[in-house]
């Protein structure tokens, strides 16, 4: 679509834009209008100042309105960046769970409760008021509201997400990133420091540890027998160790094993196994374990995408599996198409999470595959599987919004 616009040759020219945007808070965070100096070697000779139509596309200037709705959202995410911090704060001070158990308070009761300082709380419960976390009518009563329990407080609930604000990244770690576009080598896990193996561990905790149990391994065929009865698991990948303690605790006559790149995340699986005597972790490459034929279950929960090398380690995985045995693979919800893939609301955040972890992990030594947070849908899992000898396949959709379970058997 073309548009006419008149403009005066040979000055500085204000270019004109409509102004009939209503919200006057766009326009203020918008930048002022562009001034454009018209080239004047496009006059014909002898012509002074004069008026001429200039044919241009319509889309080569953004209007006012395009500039403050583009702007509002560019300003969204940094309004999104320091929430996030802010909800860090409260889930590290404490400070969800004292309102959780206090209904409407103010700062100086807060303080009071909490032995902290009025001020920065007053200030810290406004900004949740602002951005809807707490309710407040008159910016000095604040009241949790009933469903950020589940969200914010209660660690076992399959809706928590607190645990996932680690609060930023480590000293060097966005510097890494900046450097991995340079040379196409990302930064592994580690290089997040403990607090990312935490954070990673917080926020899938509640999958392990509530729901596999009861909810998931009873959709596996035979597989809940066996382990009652005694069995071997291994967890690939096995990250804080959550899912093996959820599995050595429900079935003592079982062993599980875990094996895990990270040091950080090895150093908090054996925290979280200690006192349990049927479950061991060790540091090393799921690519390299040698074990044949000797697990009845092998768990592959949110990894195999962040591998460099990930037909290897599912080349593994069929060697260690017993002939009867199953691989249950948790893998993201995700689609073989940009088209589906967009119709994801939280996509943006799923790309986020892959250049600073999943797809940094999958390209931390060279050659690695890449494939990142969305790069493993069910159907490019299942060749995969077919080609390291896997034949059945099944998925199972359990609710999880992040996520789909795949039973993969030989
Ligand atoms: C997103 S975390 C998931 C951890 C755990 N399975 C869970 O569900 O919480 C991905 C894990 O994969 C591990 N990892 C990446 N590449 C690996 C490899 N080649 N061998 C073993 N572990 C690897 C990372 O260290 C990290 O702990």
């Amino acid at each position: 679509m073309l548009e006419l616009e008149e403009q005066v040759l040979g000055a500085d020219v204000v270019v004109p834009q409509p102004q009939s945007l209503p919200e006057r808070e766009l326009q203020r965070l918008a930048p002022p209008p562009r001034r454009r100096r018209i080239d004047n070697s496009r006059l014909s000779p002898g012509t002074g100042r004069w008026w001429m139509p200039i044919v241009r596309p319509m889309s080569a200037a953004p209007t006012q309105d395009e500039i403050g709705l583009y702007a509002f959202r560019v300003w969204g995410y940094k309004q999104g960046e320091l929430t996030a911090t802010l909800i860090h704060l409260g889930d590290r001070l404490g400070l969800f769970r004292a309102l959780a158990g206090t209904g409407t308070t103010d700062a100086p009761g807060l303080a009071a409760a909490m032995g902290l300082h009025e001020r920065w709380l007053l200030e810290w419960l406004r900004a949740m008021a602002a951005a809807d976390l707490l309710e407040s009518p008159d910016g000095k009563r604040f009241t949790l509201p009933a469903a950020a329990e589940a969200v914010l407080v209660d660690e076992d609930h399959l809706a928590f997400a607190a645990g996932a604000f680690t609060g930023g990244h480590p000293e060097g770690f966005v510097d890494q990133l900046a450097e991995a576009f340079r040379t196409g080598i990302g930064p592994d896990y580690d290089a997040q420091g403990p607090q990312g193996a935490h954070g990673t561990e917080r926020t899938s905790a509640a999958w392990a540890r509530t729901a596999l149990v009861p909810s998931i391994l009873p959709r596996l065929e035979g597989v809940v027998v066996k382990l009652e009865a005694g069995a071997r698991v291994l967890d690939v990948a096995c990250g804080g160790g959550v899912a093996m303690a959820a599995l050595a605790r429900a079935f003592p006559a079982t062993q599980v094993d875990g094996v895990d790149l990270s040091r950080h995340a090895i150093e908090r699986a054996e925290r979280n196994l200690e006192g349990l005597t049927n479950a061991t972790c060790r540091l090393g490459r799921a690519e390299e374990v040698t074990e044949a034929a000797a697990y009845d279950l092998i768990l592959t929960f949110d990894c195999l995408h962040d591998m460099t090398r990930p037909a290897e380690a599912i080349a593994a995985v069929r060697r260690a599996v017993r002939e009867d045995g199953t691989w249950l693979a948790k893998e993201i919800r995700c689609w073989p198409t940009w088209q589906e893939n967009r119709k994801n609301p939280m996509l943006a955040m799923f790309y986020g999470f892959s250049v600073t972890g999943c797809m940094a992990s999958a390209t931390s030594e060279p050659g690695g595959a890449a494939l990142g947070t969305v790069g493993l849908p069910g159907p490019l899992l299942q060749e995969l599987a077919q080609a390291a000898g896997f034949t059945r396949f099944a998925t199972h959709d359990v609710d999880d919004p992040a996520n789909l379970y795949y039973e993969i058997r030989v």
